[in-house]
């Protein structure tokens, strides 16, 4: 079969999502504000992508909710999950939640940078500008600019997704 006669058609979706679950990541919840309302949702497609200037992505569902709030924002926060905020990445990955009343069970503070809320209890939080969205699929990836950051716990630790689950680092790995 030559090259041209292969497309993604070959590859089922539960395959992949399978495949890429193997793929092991931290998590973080996202936040954006728009007209005075608070927005997120759990991702872990977040990666960097440049240290000069510094630039991140994450990926976010064109059909999701967040989608249009964060679209519409044009800034956001990066919120890093320690491994104590399991519910907090479950509840925020719930589709159909109230969204009223989202964050009365999260400690947070506002960013006068991007206008969102950053988690009080985070690792490390990241606050980004929209530099460039660029439509994949069913996706799209917003790279945003970042404006700052702030390591609120040097000594936490990362919660982990592998597999469609949650976990924490095995306690054989330092603490630094
Ligand atoms: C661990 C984990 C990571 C996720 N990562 C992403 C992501 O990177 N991008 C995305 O669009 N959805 C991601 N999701 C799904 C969203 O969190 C979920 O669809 C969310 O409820 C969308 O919210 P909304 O439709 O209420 O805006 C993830 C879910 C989980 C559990």
């Amino acid at each position: 079969m030559s090259q041209a006669e292969v497309g993604p058609e070959r590859v089922l979706a539960a395959e992949f999502r399978t495949v890429m679950g193997r793929f092991a990541t931290g998590v973080t919840v996202v936040t954006a504000v728009q007209d005075d309302f608070d927005h997120a949702m759990t991702a872990n497609s977040f990666t960097s992508v440049s240290l000069e200037p510094p630039l991140v992505l994450v990926c976010v569902e064109v059909d999701s909710r967040f989608h249009e709030a964060v679209l519409d924002a044009g800034a956001w926060n990066v919120n890093v999950l320690d491994e104590a905020q399991r519910g907090r990445a479950s509840w925020f990955a719930t589709k159909g939640r109230p969204l009223v009343g989202q964050f009365d069970s999260t400690r947070t503070h506002r960013s006068p940078l991007t206008g969102a809320l950053l988690l009080d209890e985070a690792l490390v939080t990241l606050e980004c500008r929209t530099q460039q969205i660029i439509r994949a699929g069913d996706h799209d990836i917003l790279i945003g600019e970042v404006l700052e950051v702030d390591l609120i716990r040097p000594e936490g630790r990362p919660l982990l997704w592998f597999g469609s689950a949650y976990y924490q680092l095995g306690a054989d790995i330092p603490r630094r």
